[in-house]
């Protein structure tokens, strides 16, 4: 059998009307941000709950700090396996990060050291958090605009190592890959091919901002054609990965991201034709 399409989009507040009337249209899937369905007694959850009943959901999270020092907060934990537990996700995400010192929470992802020392807190943090939510979770590639002075590792290096060492997969956001190769000057197709399809366990795409400069990673816009086209170059060796349209900021109407959608899903049908076992024989 060929690799079959699973597409989804980011579930986002403005769209509820809409899939809540109308259905998903050519969205397969959804993927919601875990943290603002965290409120057991919120009208968010309940929401949730209704799309739930009718489509698989993927539970994304920003808070987690998987390369914090002090480890994971086990109440945060708490609260996200009693949310997983009602919704039965298809996977649990998190990003390969710090974002809290303390109590105190960073809003942006900060980039980890991709150093020995933080490879081994890594694989820590996730084994815990993995043990904590009993299942595996996928970690996804950050974009940057610092860089550290004391990298032992390339990024895809270190990403490839800490999943294998920890047990999980890699969420691989195509366009991160892209806005950091600019950033940092190096090719993201050496990037991509260092990565075991095997290991992919999910596909982002989204658009970034050139802020003439740097590219900034806004999830503002369309993905750009050079996106799409690392997305053609990796997609190729995958299996059937769930792919999805992240947009955050400017956000359009659903029947646009429905639109950014089908472009993905003509991708990969061009790369993974039917093969003739997938054809209803008569
Ligand atoms: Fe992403």
């Amino acid at each position: 059998m060929s690799a079959q399409f699973f597409g989804g989009v980011g579930l986002r507040p403005t769209h509820y009307p809409h899939i809540l009337s109308h259905g998903a249209g050519h969205v397969q899937w959804f993927e919601a941000i875990s943290e603002n369905f965290l409120d057991t007694l919120g009208r968010p959850r309940s929401i949730l709950h209704k799309i739930r009943e009718k489509y698989p959901v993927a539970l994304h999270g920003v808070s987690m700090s998987l390369g914090s020092p002090e480890g994971i907060c086990q109440e945060h934990l708490r609260r996200l396996k009693t949310l997983a537990d009602e919704v039965d996700p298809f996977l649990i995400s998190d990003h390969l990060c710090w974002s809290k010192v303390g109590t105190h929470y960073s809003h942006d992802l900060l980039p980890v050291k991709y150093n020995k020392e933080s490879l081994i807190l890594l694989v820590q943090n996730i084994q815990r958090a993995q043990e904590g939510l009993k299942r595996s979770i996928l970690v996804e590639n950050i974009s940057a605009y610092v860089h550290s002075t004391e990298a032992e590792y390339t990024e895809w290096d270190f990403i490839t190592e800490v999943c294998q060492r920890a047990g999980c997969k890699i969420l691989l956001d195509v366009n991160n890959v892209y806005v950091n190769s600019v950033n940092f000057n190096f090719d993201p197709q050496i990037y991509l091919q260092a990565i075991p399809a095997d290991k992919i366990g999910q596909i982002h795409l989204a658009g970034f901002t050139d802020m003439g400069n740097f590219l900034f990673d806004t999830h503002s816009k369309s993905v750009a054609h050079e996106v799409w086209e690392l997305f053609k170059f990796k997609a190729r060796g995958l299996d059937s990965t769930p792919v999805l349209i992240e947009w955050d900021d400017n956000i359009p109407d659903y029947s646009k991201l429905e639109a950014e959608l089908l472009i993905a899903k003509k991708i990969w049908e061009e790369i993974h034709p039917k093969e003739v076992s997938d054809e209803i024989i008569l």
